[in-house]
């Protein structure tokens, strides 16, 4: 990449050696994914906070696991949008702006449609990282594609969790299907 221009007019040397366009690319990738995982991070800490019922306690505790896990890649995509020259979210209202997964503002959520809905926002999650994925695959930004795979090991393995701890014994499901 070129030597950009800062303000003042004084050129700043860029530790990158991706194109200008790349870089407007993978940055514009990123913030959206920064934006999804700070809102699902925010929803995964209101269920967990708002948790109810006969499983609170594994409720409760498994979504401030997930919600931890979550954090920790916020501060790893917006560093990597930085470290290519771009620049990233500066706000809530950026989030908000930027968000594809919904908010959930509802003064009671069912302890087990909190589940469901968080599986299907970490789905959701994976899909928005394999295609970022995709496009850090094109213009040969390895170190981006190669955060991104932990990423979805992580959100894949977050989905599985809820999954598992929303499925209802079998016997159960028969007998309130009678
Ligand atoms: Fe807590």
């Amino acid at each position: 990449m070129k030597l950009k221009e800062s303000d003042d007019g004084q050129a700043l040397d860029v530790t990158t050696d991706l194109s200008s366009d790349a870089v407007v690319e993978i940055s514009a990738v990123l913030r959206q994914l920064l934006a999804d995982v700070f809102a699902l991070y925010l929803k995964t800490k209101n269920f967990h906070w708002h948790m109810s019922g006969r499983h609170f306690r594994d409720y409760h505790l498994l979504l401030d696991e997930h919600a931890e896990q979550i954090f920790a890649m916020t501060d790893d995509i917006a560093e990597r949008a930085r470290k290519v020259g771009g620049t990233t979210l500066r706000s809530i209202s950026d989030v908000s702006r930027h968000q594809r997964l919904k908010d959930n503002n509802q003064d009671f959520v069912p302890p087990e449609d909190m589940l469901a809905e968080l599986r299907s926002d970490n789905q959701q999650l994976t899909r928005f990282l394999r295609s970022a994925h995709e496009i850090c695959e094109e213009v040969n930004d390895v170190a981006t594609t190669s955060l991104i795979e932990v990423w979805i090991d992580q959100t894949e393995r977050r989905t599985w969790f809820l999954a598992e701890t929303a499925r209802r014994p079998e016997g159960l499901a028969a007998v309130q299907r009678t």
